[in-house]
């Protein structure tokens, strides 16, 4: 099993790391970039084969993960047509806002798994939505997720408009989260704190609480009515965050982003060669 990354770039480093970590061997991957310097950091640090040139890479490749941004993907997609013509590799898009069927029109024939991961990928801890076309395989399938999974969790999405609501919940999530630690930390100052004593606070909450909902087999709220003792500090919090409408604010909030999700997939979708 050979697989080739085109584009070089955060995403497929934090990929093949991960990869290299579950056993991969170098030999397996290549990586296509046009920047020499990034070419060579992944050779130097990684092992891996590297090359300037996309149609190289994929020519022997059984799996091709597209990694460039968003707005380089029918460049990246229509440089490649007829080298995996014949071969037919399964195509994985980590691109944000790429549809499966834009991808599908640009490489017609060709299993696509259109991938949705997340910044926390990057540290190894990322969280993926997966959507496959009809003509990828059950093989195939655990594939993709062998290649995500090497970077987090993954879970499979039956229809491919709910990439745009896992783009707004957990793609975006990880900024939710950074504002809610930014707020405590405000607010912990507000009461008396130093900006430092109370950004600890609230970022080695967030973790711990982040642990707890991973840990745990209780649901989020069944944890949050545990850790509130009726008439004590944390329901005096709660009571004031309900009352001032933070649920509606959220749904608001992440409606929002799924149809920017779908705005911004209607014009990365739009042909532009
Ligand atoms: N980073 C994240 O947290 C994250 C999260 C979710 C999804 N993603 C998705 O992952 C993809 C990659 O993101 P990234 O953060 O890894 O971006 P990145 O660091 O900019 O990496 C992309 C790399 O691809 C290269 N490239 C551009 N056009 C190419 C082409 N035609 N052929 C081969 N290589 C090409 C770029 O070179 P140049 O710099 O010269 O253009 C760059 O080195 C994006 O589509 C993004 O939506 C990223």
């Amino acid at each position: 099993m050979t697989i080739a990354f085109i584009g070089g770039g955060n995403m497929a480093r934090s990929l093949i790391g991960g990869l290299l970590a579950r056993g991969w061997r170098t030999e397996q991957i290549v990586v296509a970039d046009p920047i020499p310097a990034t070419l060579e950091s992944l050779r130097t640090e990684l092992g891996v084969r590297v090359t300037d040139q996309n149609v190289t890479a994929v020519r022997d490749a059984d799996i091709v993960v597209l990694a460039v941004k968003p707005q380089e993907m029918q460049r990246a997609a229509d440089g490649i047509r007829n080298a995996i013509a014949a071969r037919r590799p399964l195509l994985i898009s980590v691109a944000a806002g790429i549809r499966a069927s834009d991808i599908q029109r640009w490489l017609p024939g060709v299993p696509i798994v259109r991938s949705m991961p997340n910044r926390p990928a990057l540290q190894g801890c990322g969280m993926t939505g997966l959507y496959a076309t009809a003509d990828v395989s059950a093989e195939r399938r655990a594939q993709a997720e062998q290649i995500l999974g090497a970077v987090g969790a993954t879970l499979w999405l039956e229809r491919e408009q709910h990439i745009d609501i896992v783009t707004a919940v957990s793609a975006s999530g990880p900024a939710y989260f950074f504002l809610l630690i930014e707020m405590l930390e405000h607010a912990g100052v507000a009461q008396g704190l130093t900006p430092e004593v109370s950004r600890k606070l609230a970022i080695e909450t967030a973790y711990g609480a982040g642990a707890m909902a991973h840990a745990a087999s209780e649901t989020p709220a069944v944890l949050r009515e545990q850790v509130t003792s009726k008439g004590g500090t944390t329901a005096a919090a709660l009571q004031v965050l309900e009352e001032r409408g933070i649920r509606d604010a959220f749904d608001a909030a992440v409606a929002a982003a799924t149809r920017r999700a779908a705005q911004l997939a209607d014009e990365f979708g739009a042909d532009r060669l």
